[in-house]
């Protein structure tokens, strides 16, 4: 199949600069943590690629681990990277992470510089590229020295293997002083990758959303959807193909009864809106200036056409987002 990008791609979307770096990223970006695993569909994988480029979402977003199986993610978008996206390379950032198990025996998990060289090595490998844009070390770890890690995505960045370094789900106090031995090392750490959303709070209370904005460092941030509980997905009952019924691990059934109630709640102020949940979902986080951009998920190429339309929708006002925070209470 041959693949022409939309020429209008860039007129749909807003990109914001991370912090005080020289990298802008789409207001929206896709995730490739689930639907890009060995038991998917490539051809869906292929449309929900050209459809998020086609609306101007230039970053695509993978781990070392994200499959199943471990691995397979970045061996799925490699083939495509390497194919019909070739032509585009320029005009794409790609990140991977390393920092949670990923191999057998003591290297292959956590923070050491031997895990995180090693990974990196094998994720551009398996993306068949001679870079990523961004590398992410992918959580804190308590038992490796922080010189050490961040040594290692400096080592990362200087050998030309990465564009930028990232942090994802550190706290805001373990940041900052990342952040100053990565200015030591001369190494341009850019992202912050944290989950946030109207469910989820913790960056508020961890300190990391006032440090970034402090350091000038941004924040792309994961889940913002809530994994799909903050969309339409679930308001009548728990479609078969949804992440809570196939997935079962990190989205379930319970999860959705316990966040039932608030939900419909949610919904009644998007409608009042206009807008789909999905859509102010994704517009409470990006009305945040510490926040870059949402980093979304999806199954169907449809949920990416009607999630982009967040840069396009009204401002809250001050009692709706009133609202929203007595909705969630
Ligand atoms: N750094 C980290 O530790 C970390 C952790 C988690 C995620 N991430 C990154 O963040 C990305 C996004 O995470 P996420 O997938 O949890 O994000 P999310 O956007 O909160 O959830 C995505 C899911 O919501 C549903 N959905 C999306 N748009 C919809 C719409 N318009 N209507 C109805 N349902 C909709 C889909 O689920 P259905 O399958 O039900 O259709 C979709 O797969 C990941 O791919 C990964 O790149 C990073």
């Amino acid at each position: 199949m041959s693949y022409t990008a939309y020429e209008k791609r860039y007129e749909a979307m807003k990109y914001n600069r991370c912090g005080k770096s020289g990298l802008l990223i789409p207001a929206v970006s896709l995730g490739l943590w689930h639907n890009f695993g060995t038991y998917d569909s490539f051809q869906n994988m292929k449309d929900l690629c050209f459809t998020a480029f086609d609306c101007g979402i230039t970053h695509f977003d993978i781990a070392n681990n994200y499959g199943p199986q471990p691995g397979s993610a970045e061996e799925n978008f490699g083939k495509i990277l390497n194919g019909e996206l070739a032509p585009y390379r320029d005009q794409l950032i790609i990140s991977t992470k390393a920092g949670y198990y990923m191999w057998e025996g003591p290297y292959g998990d956590w923070g050491s510089r031997k895990y995180l060289l090693a990974s990196l090595d094998a994720s551009l490998k398996r993306l068949k590229t001679d870079y990523v844009d961004i590398f992410y070390h992918h959580r804190m770890d308590p038992n490796t020295p922080l010189e050490e890690t961040m040594g290692a995505l400096a080592s990362a960045v200087k050998s030309g293997k990465a564009l930028y370094a990232g942090l994802s789900n550190y706290d805001g106090e373990t940041m900052k002083k990342a952040a100053a031995i990565l200015r030591e090392l001369n190494c341009p750490f850019v992202l912050n990758q944290n989950r946030y959303s109207i469910l989820d709070r913790a960056i508020e209370n961890n300190g990391l959303k006032a440090a970034a904005e402090s350091e000038g460092k941004g924040i792309i941030v994961f889940s913002p959807l809530a994994q799909g509980l903050l969309t339409d997905r679930y308001i009548e009952s728990i479609p078969e193909d949804s992440r809570a019924k196939r997935s079962g691990r990190f989205l379930n059934e319970q999860k959705v009864l316990e966040n039932i109630e608030k939900i419909r709640r949610l919904k009644k102020i998007s409608d009042a809106r206009g807008e789909t949940l999905a859509q102010t979902a994704l517009a409470w986080v990006l009305r945040d200036k510490a926040c870059t951009g949402v980093l979304i998920g999806a199954s169907k190429p449809q949920q990416i056409k009607e999630n982009v339309k967040v840069v396009k929708v009204a401002d809250f006002t001050d009692e709706e987002i009133r609202l929203i925070d007595e909705a969630v209470k």
